[in-house]
């Protein structure tokens, strides 16, 4: 069963700030890793196999999920490729046409009511859905249960922020930094720990909801330029507030993510590789970077600093930014992975 986990939704709803209308900076990953997948599923792979020929139910999760678009874009890219899949390796031998069921998992707190509430409408025809609320750090499917299952922009959400970083005391006080930064080797050993836990329970669980055979796809960040957000935090609240407050967010190296996965033992790694951000060669506007980081982080600050803060800090950083445009060209190292791995 799913462990408890801290969580911080990203911004429900469906107005200008919520996640949905700011979120497509993780959507132009999940786009341009799309083709592999299709590929790979297509051309490499036995998952029809998994099912049983008088019972066409094909099963996919998406774990932090969050309330969409990419969620549905993610789920809509699968659902097609396997129907093509199907289409050309099993219609005449299928006894039942084929049919899919889609659970839809996030903490409890996410807006599960946008969530389905903006689902397109085409998703009648396509599948079945289910909310699944729980923390991907635990069992939150049945065993055996699950033929493919997808994450995008999920595991840097750690379960806790690392033992110690907040304590004053400690040699792994995180001081008035707010993330790992790697400027402190006790933190950022922390952070790695924490990380390395996280990963390892999410695996297990993993293995456990995954049929035989069946996928896990995975995609996310391994750096990642927003940082500077931070600068401005000393400006809208105490520095005694600042020092006590940690993010529960870690970007692993592509060395963590293997041996984490090679621990684990249960999966073959079918691809694995990284790639630069699809954006980058584009000029971000502030207004863009504005929306992006309120959308995914204004939950967390409000509740450590108090929402008051939110709305001051984003509106200092806009009139920052107006002043001192980023410079992009330092944050041009944002690196994206992308994984499939194959229940053993
Ligand atoms: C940046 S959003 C990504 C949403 C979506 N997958 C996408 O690519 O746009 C991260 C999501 O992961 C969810 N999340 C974080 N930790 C989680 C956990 N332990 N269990 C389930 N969901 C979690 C958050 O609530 C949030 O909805």
């Amino acid at each position: 069963m799913s462990t408890s986990s801290q969580s911080y939704p990203m911004s429900g709803g469906d107005d200008q700030h919520s996640y949905i209308h700011n979120s497509s900076y993780q959507k132009a990953v999940i786009d341009g890793v799309e083709e592999k997948a299709r590929q790979y599923i297509l051309e490499k792979n036995n998952l029809l196999n998994l099912m049983k020929p008088d019972l066409s139910i094909f099963t996919i999760a998406n774990y932090g999920c969050s309330i969409g678009p990419n969620t549905f874009h993610a789920v809509q890219s699968i659902t097609d490729t396997v129907k093509l899949k199907h289409m050309k390796e099993r219609q005449e031998i299928s006894l039942v046409p084929l049919e899919f069921q889609v659970c839809f998992n996030d903490q409890a707190n996410n807006d599960f009511n946008t969530l389905f509430r903006t689902q397109p409408p085409s998703f009648e025809q396509e599948y079945f859905s289910v909310g699944v609320p729980g923390s991907f750090y635990g069992r939150v499917l049945p065993r055996n249960s699950i033929h493919i299952g997808h994450t995008s922009y999920t595991t840097h959400w750690l379960s806790k922020v690392p033992e110690h970083v907040c304590d004053k005391k400690s040699p792994a006080w995180n001081k008035n930094y707010i993330h790992c930064n790697n400027l402190i080797e006790e933190v950022t050993e922390a952070y790695k720990v924490q990380f390395r836990k996280d990963m390892s329970v999410f695996l297990k669980a993993r293995a456990e909801e995954l049929v035989p055979e069946g996928l896990m796809i995975a995609l996310g960040e391994l750096f990642i330029c927003f940082i500077f957000i931070f600068l401005y935090l000393q400006g809208v609240t105490t520095l005694e507030k600042i020092e006590l407050f940690s993010m529960p967010m870690y970007f692993p190296q592509y060395s963590e993510l293997k041996r984490a996965i090679e621990q684990n033992g249960s999966f073959t790694i079918e691809m694995m590789e990284t790639t630069s951000h699809p954006l980058e060669a584009l000029q971000l506007t502030n207004d863009f970077i504005t929306l992006m980081f309120g959308a995914f982080l204004s939950t967390m600050i409000e509740k450590h600093f108090g929402d008051f803060v939110v709305d001051e800090l984003f509106d200092q950083l806009a009139k920052k930014l107006l002043k001192h445009p980023i410079d992009f060209e330092k944050c041009k190292k944002n690196m994206v992975y992308y994984i499939i791995l194959k229940r053993k």
